[in-house]
């Protein structure tokens, strides 16, 4: 399959998509499964939350929060064919968590039709109360991640809050050794970029208000969130 940005390492495909949870928790030895849990945790899922995850991979984090839904759904947008259908497999009995093959980068809104989520448009607009990225927007240009926090703005409803789980935007050299030859070692020109950028100032010039930072890995990573008021 073609990739929209060809240098980005986001865009997972074949044995690294149908593998990728197996191979992130053997990269990290095993750690990766339960900090994912913790950051979810972290999030105030309530019982009825409308949750739009960006980049939903192969639906590990959606069952994660879907733990703590009862009447709420979780809406994911992906394009990348391997890891949808990783995630289709995951999913098919369950009947709150969706997924529409869609980017992320360009605007779209969400309606609901016959009890599906689809981007064609009817009566039934769809505004979330929390939007959620996880390790996707890193590997995205600028141009396109600003795009990203921009629909995730327009398809939440007030009161909502956006959560981004990714790297720390700080020097590479203050993070820990070991997570630099990792970083090194894995990651894309993007990233690189990303970690230097401040979306802080991005979320808030968008129109986010209230940024709150919780950190993991001796700062290496965070989970940033942001209200729409
Ligand atoms: C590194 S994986 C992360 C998956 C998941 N969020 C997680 O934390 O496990 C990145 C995912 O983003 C998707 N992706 C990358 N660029 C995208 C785009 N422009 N629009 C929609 N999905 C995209 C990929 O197909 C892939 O499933």
């Amino acid at each position: 399959m073609e990739k929209l940005y060809p240098d980005s390492k986001v865009e997972v495909h074949g044995f690294e998509a149908k593998f990728y949870d197996f191979l992130l928790n053997l990269i990290s030895f095993g750690i990766y499964g339960k900090f994912i849990k913790k950051a979810i945790g972290k999030m105030d899922i309530s019982p009825s939350d409308k949750i739009l995850d960006l980049g939903c991979g192969s639906g590990k984090n959606d069952l994660l929060m879907r733990k703590y839904l009862n009447e709420g759904f979780i809406v994911g947008l992906d394009i990348g064919d391997d890891m949808i259908k990783v995630f289709k497999k995951r999913t098919k009995n369950i009947n709150n968590i969706d997924l529409i093959k869609n980017r992320i980068d360009k605007s779209f809104n969400i309606y609901k039709n016959n009890g599906t989520y689809t981007l064609e448009n009817n009566e039934d607009k769809i505004l979330f109360n929390k939007a959620f990225i996880s390790f996707v927007i890193h590997g995205l240009p600028q141009e396109s991640r600003l795009e990203v926090i921009k629909n995730a703005y327009n398809n939440l409803e007030t009161g909502g809050k956006f959560f981004i789980l990714d790297y720390t935007q700080r020097p590479l050299k203050e993070n820990p050794r070991s997570f630099q030859i990792l970083f090194k070692k894995v990651e894309c020109k993007y990233a690189f970029d990303y970690i230097e950028r401040d979306i802080e100032k991005d979320l808030k010039d968008i129109g986010f208000t209230d940024i709150q930072k919780k950190t993991f890995f001796k700062g290496s990573i965070n989970l940033l969130s942001g209200l729409k008021k």
